[in-house]
């Protein structure tokens, strides 16, 4: 696992430098795509290099990590919509190429059947971006969650309703108790794993998943068994990192041409 603490600026780069030299290699790559505050700033990293620099989402695929359950099509807070705003629609993604699971659907265990098949069928994830919960949780895989889970629907802890508040007018009661979500098994097979996180908020989270002990009680720590995951953290977020020095001194010295 890598990680890089540097201001979140400079992190949105390194992202969007990934995600552009897959695109640039293979424009028809597969992206895995994070709602959330986390990767607002990557997105319009990306938004600007489409614009400024002609990258193109044209023959690129995206699967989003989760949905609420229930919200009616038009809610500005469903996922696949915040997608469409933060960006599908700013780097012209057509949009029966971005799909997340189906929170509407009558059936939702044959949705999110039908989502893995999706997931495999275009090849799987190249590059996920992640956030990371204050309790652990990446996509919507709170704690307790199977190490091996696929996507299902599960219950939003309270924490996680409180934390989303902020996007539904702070009230929780109008955050759903349900979502679909990919698995952590899901996500695991994913070829390049990037979680951002920025704030002090995020501290304890970071450093349980960095340096904590794999377990269903801090979600995100099965990216240590990841053969290709990325942490870019700011320096509020890695303040309880116990090595943090040692990350900063193996990027510091990293070579420029190995990128992420
Ligand atoms: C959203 C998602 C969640 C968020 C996490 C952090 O698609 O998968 O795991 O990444 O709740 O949210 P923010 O980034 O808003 O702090």
């Amino acid at each position: 696992m890598e990680v890089v603490i540097a201001p979140a600026e400079e992190l949105a780069v390194l992202a969007a430098d990934a995600i552009e030299s897959l695109l640039r290699r293979d424009p028809a790559t597969v992206l895995g795509l994070a709602t959330g505050s986390s990767p607002l700033k990557v997105y319009d990293e990306l938004a600007r290099r489409h614009e400024e620099a002609g990258l193109s989402f044209a023959r690129a695929r995206g699967f989003m990590l989760d949905e609420y359950v229930g919200l009616p099509a038009d809610h500005p807070e469903r996922y696949r919509n915040v997608i469409e705003t933060e960006v599908a629609s700013r780097v012209a993604w057509p949009s029966d190429q971005v799909q997340g699971p189906d929170g509407l659907a009558d059936d939702l265990p044959a949705a999110c059947a039908a989502y893995e098949r999706a997931i495999a069928d275009a090849g799987g994830v190249d590059l996920q971006l992640l956030g990371i919960g204050t309790d652990g949780h990446i996509a919507f895989n709170e704690p307790g969650s199977s190490l091996a889970s696929r996507t299902r629907i599960k219950t939003l802890t309270r924490q996680t309703r409180l934390d989303n508040a902020r996007f539904f007018g702070d009230d929780v009661e109008q955050v759903p108790q349900h979502c679909l979500t990919q698995g952590l098994g899901t996500i695991m097979e994913a070829r390049h794993l990037v979680l951002l996180a920025t704030g002090r908020h995020k501290a304890e989270a970071v450093h349980q998943l960095v340096e904590g002990p794999v377990s269903a009680m801090w979600p995100a720590t099965v990216m240590q068994m990841h053969p290709h995951a990325t942490v870019l953290v700011d320096d509020a977020a890695a303040s309880r990192l116990q090595l943090a020095d040692y990350y900063r001194q193996t990027y510091d010295s990293k070579p420029d041409w190995q990128g992420l």
